[in-house]
């Protein structure tokens, strides 16, 4: 939410700020802009910047000539304080001119800044809570900027990754980072910041991830770290572990549509290196847990939001049915305000594609404070709630750009079965029921790609729904996440109103919304459930409603049926919702939505 990227070295600056920029626009895509040292002479020298409302192409039509210069911050927006519009856009300058910010993060005390900022006479531009940073900066009395910055921050509550040029300081950016992520990229004799690797990789794979209430001096030949208080920490570079080609769209019209079609190869790497077929287990480094506590634990709490949230609850009845453990999921923007009961014998899994997101990394620190044992499982290695965690897995699904989860969704659920299997096979899951899970997860990559085989025939179909008014996903049991997260995958790219419910509800009362206009798609795995699953068709059929059965066999009460290679009854979750994603991303195309960069949303949401 929100991408920052800084340059400093011998290159011009501006053109790679665009570049960076626009491999993080899926953080923010409502405004964009810029700030660089100018070299030129003149009324072009000093700070200079060019800000505008939308997009990052709609910037670069908009940057001035000889507007170059070899240090300069840039920034893409989605808007928290103000509306999105010029003067809201970053960078924000201080009154002088002399200083500007770009910011990720929000700053709660914003209001009580500016009041205290207009008393003193100054002028603010912006409704942002950013510009109170400029401002502050701009009034700070010490010699250094570090020391300026430093200041400034002693009086602001909230969170931030920060980039700061100043006009009287050329030869540097500083950076400061509290709760929202900063990286360092060094290359040769320049170097780079950004709120994310996706920025960086086309020109260094050497990185630094900051920590919260640590800050940062990048010069064209170095970079050094220290605290918000002055103490200098240590910090030594990592490799990124994907390459620049990783966050390109390769040959694909989106990125949705690139990342639908990786998840065979993306549970490939999820499940690779990890299958103890000995012992029919997994073997999952990271997760510190011993084996006598998970025998032990008496509960599992998962936490998460919107997708992960969906995962996580996939992963909760999969721990139910494996390991036999009382699990259940819960919204982690919810979970921390409700002031919860931690109990010492659960252990808390907080799910997260970023490992940024506010409400989920909140919970966790939460928990924390309260001395409960938190695992995470997160897609984005090194980040905030992979560190926050006591230990955990990666999904390794590889970077998700689109704003919309698909492949990590996938991902992550197959990593709940592994998590899921090592403790049942710590507790009372039999070696033959480990053999059976493991040999259904070596079968998901195939069977992966012959769902996608079927998009042909998922896009005839999206055809027909475009036209819905509103849709409804049913599904009982193993298929209700399912549903869920199909129904919101639809809404945010299609914007087609969609609603989900387990299929057993239906009849309490969202049966009255049923008719022809509404169409439903139900979730139908050939379980035990099947022919209750059957009765809740013939419900929906007397109403005249129209349906589209997600099965692994032809349904006669449905009008159509998207058929799904069956595995065995636990995984069969995994594998009904990827059809799905396929009808919400064809639907949004016939209906022309810009299916990467829905409206209003943004990827990674940072703030609460
Ligand atoms: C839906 C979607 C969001 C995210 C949610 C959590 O397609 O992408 O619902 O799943 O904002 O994000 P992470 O997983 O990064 O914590």
């Amino acid at each position: 939410m929100c991408g920052i990227v800084g340059y400093i070295g011998k290159r011009d600056s501006a053109p790679l700020l665009l570049e960076g920029l626009q491999r993080l626009e899926y953080r923010g895509y409502d405004s964009a802009g810029l700030a660089i040292h100018s070299s030129g002479t003149g009324k072009n020298a000093g700070l200079r910047t060019a800000k505008t409302k939308g997009r990052v192409r709609d910037l670069q039509e908009r940057i001035p000539k000889r507007f170059t210069g070899t240090v300069g911050i840039a920034h893409t927006r989605w808007a928290t304080h103000g509306a999105p519009n010029d003067l809201n856009a970053h960078p924000h300058v201080d009154a002088a001119e002399k200083v500007a910010v770009v910011h990720n993060g929000i700053i709660d005390n914003a209001a009580e800044l500016r009041a205290k900022l207009t008393a003193e006479g100054v002028e603010l531009a912006s409704e942002t809570d950013t510009e109170v940073v400029s401002h502050l900066i701009g009034l700070a009395q010490g010699e250094t900027l570090e020391a300026r910055v430093q200041e400034a921050l002693r009086s602001v509550e909230g969170t931030y990754g920060i980039a700061v040029l100043h006009e009287e300081f050329p030869d540097r950016i500083v950076v400061a980072r509290n709760g929202s992520p900063v990286v360092l990229g060094i290359g040769e004799h320049e170097m780079f910041v950004a709120s994310d690797v996706a920025a960086l990789v086309s020109h260094t794979r050497q990185i630094v991830t900051l920590d919260d209430g640590e800050m940062a001096t990048i010069t064209a030949g170095d970079y050094r770290t220290y605290t918000t208080e002055g103490s200098r920490t240590s910090t030594s570079p990592e490799t990124v572990e994907w390459a620049a080609e990783s966050y390109d769209m390769g040959g694909h019209d989106t990125y949705m549509h690139k990342e639908i079609a990786e998840q065979a190869d993306a549970v490939d790497r999820v499940l690779r290196g990890r299958i103890d077929d000995r012992f029919a287990t997994v073997h999952l480094g990271g997760l510190n847990l011993d084996p006598r506590e998970a025998r032990t634990m008496r509960r599992v709490k998962i936490l998460g939001c919107g997708s992960a949230y969906h995962a996580g609850m996939i992963g909760a009845q999969l721990i139910e049915e494996l390991a036999r453990i009382p699990a259940d999921a819960e919204p982690a923007s919810e979970f921390r305000y409700r002031n919860p009961v931690v109990d010492p014998d659960t252990l808390y899994i907080a799910v997260s594609q970023s490992g940024e997101t506010y409400d989920t990394l909140a919970a966790v620190q939460e928990l924390k404070r309260k001395g409960a044992r938190v695992l995470g499982v997160v897609n984005v290695v090194g980040s905030a709630i992979a560190r926050a965690a006591d230990g955990g897995l990666y999904v390794h699904a590889g970077p998700e750009v689109c704003v919309v989860s698909t492949k990590c969704f996938t991902n992550t659920a197959v990593a709940f079965a592994l998590l899921a299997l090592h403790l049942g096979r710590i507790r009372d899951l039999s070696v033959a029921d480990g053999r059976r899970i493991i040999e259904g997860l070596r079968k998901l990559p195939g069977q992966i790609d012959e769902v996608l085989g079927a998009e042909p025939d998922i896009e005839k179909l999206a055809g027909e729904y475009a036209s819905a008014r509103s849709m409804m996903f049913v599904g009982r049991v193993r298929g209700y996440p399912v549903a869920r997260e199909a129904s919101l995958k639809l809404k945010e790219v299609s914007y087609i109103h969609a609603e989900a419910y387990p299929a057993s509800e239906l009849k309490h009362g969202p049966l009255a919304l049923i008719e022809p206009a509404v169409p439903t798609v139900a979730i139908l795995p050939d379980d035990d459930l099947l022919e209750k699953n059957r009765a809740t068709l013939e419900e929906i059929k007397a109403r005249s409603g129209s349906i589209l059965a997600i099965a692994h066999q032809n349904q006669e009460k449905a009008d159509d049926t998207l058929l799904v290679p069956q595995n065995e009854p636990e995984l069969d979750p995994i594998l009904m919702g990827i059809p799905l994603q396929l009808l919400a991303y064809h639907t949004a195309l016939k209906l022309g939505r810009d299916i990467d960069k829905p409206r209003n949303l943004a990827k990674s949401v940072t703030v609460e």
